[in-house]
């Protein structure tokens, strides 16, 4: 039976963990070079309307690791690009792939896809959250040592997607998160809502850094401006300037404290070169356990786990 993974919220903490140990055994199995063809014969679609260097090859990689044929969709050659309706786009994939892999705008472009359609679906990113990057996320951080049901991350930017899901992750797994936004430039409230009713632990939203990183085992940035509000950006830099992941903010977390970055990376603004230099090994593994989770996430999803 085939699952959608649109949100963090579609999943329990015991699936997360599966998908997760999954993932350490994936990694494992690539390294090894055994061969994993559970997905013989499937065609899974990649329909990305913003642009993508990890999340988008790392899913093809996989698909195509897995034995599966990757599609890539651009919207721009397609009837979508012109006015064809979601809902019908959806219908008609569903006669001839086996799954798809949807970056959109908004949340509600993906969630209109699914109800439409009997593939499962999985989320590569909208306005308002990146699960499949958050899990990829929990898998290194898990990798550098600590305890994903036990330990504080800091999140330190713009109150972004990226943000939103780590609301929702920490509520489900039980971790602390404490996120650092300018004022006005705050996650999703319905999610900063329903996580810290569903939450046994710490879920804080404040306007100064130096306490998000307090105690912090993991010290996680993003950039200042999302795709989509490239519009919005003038005067945000000066705003999020106090938000800069730099030498002095990483001297106020834990001492063997590691830096993440889901990348793109703006070197100069939402982290400093040295910062970015010191945790560079860190930081592109993060990147590259993208391809073990997804894989991961497409074997949840199509009911292999
Ligand atoms: N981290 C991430 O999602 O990168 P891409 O935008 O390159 O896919
Ligand atoms: N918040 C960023 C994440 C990129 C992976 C964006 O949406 O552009």
């Amino acid at each position: 039976m085939g699952k959608n993974l649109l949100s963090i919220f579609d999943l329990s903490k015991d699936e997360l963990k599966s998908i997760i140990k999954r993932a350490h055994e994936l990694k494992k199995e690539k390294k090894e070079g055994t061969e994993n063809t559970n997905f013989k014969g499937k065609s899974i679609g990649l329909l990305f309307e913003k642009l993508s260097t990890r999340t988008r090859i790392s899913f093809e990689v996989a698909i195509n690791d897995l034995g599966a044929n990757a599609i890539y969709l651009n919207p721009r050659d397609m009837q979508l690009g012109r006015g064809e309706t979601i809902a019908d786009t959806a219908k008609v994939l569903s006669r001839y792939l086996d799954g798809v892999i949807i970056r959109t705008y908004g949340q509600e472009r993906i969630d209109e896809f699914a109800v439409s359609s009997s593939l499962p679906v999985i989320n590569a990113l909208t306005d308002l959250g990146h699960p499949t990057q958050i899990i990829a996320d929990l898998f290194s951080i898990e990798e550098n040592g600590f305890n994903i049901e036990n330990f504080k991350l800091a999140f330190i930017g713009d109150g972004n997607n990226i943000a939103n899901s780590f609301i929702a992750a920490a509520a489900i797994m039980g971790f602390d998160l404490s996120v650092a936004v300018p004022k006005g430039f705050e996650p999703n409230s319905d999610i900063i809502k329903k996580s810290q009713k569903l939450a046994n632990s710490k879920i804080e939203i404040t306007n100064d850094p130096k306490i998000a990183v307090k105690n912090a085992d993991v010290i996680y940035t993003d950039v200042w401006v999302s795709m989509g509000q490239e519009n919005e950006s003038n005067g945000k830099l000066n705003v999020f300037e106090p938000f800069q992941v730099n030498s002095d903010l990483v001297s106020h977390a834990n001492n063997d404290a590691v830096v993440l970055h889901c990348l793109p990376a703006h070197e100069g603004e939402e982290i400093t070169k040295d910062i970015f230099d010191r945790f560079e090994k860190v930081i592109f593994e993060q990147a590259e356990n993208k391809l073990h989770a997804g894989k991961a996430v497409l074997e949840y999803c199509f009911g292999l786990f």
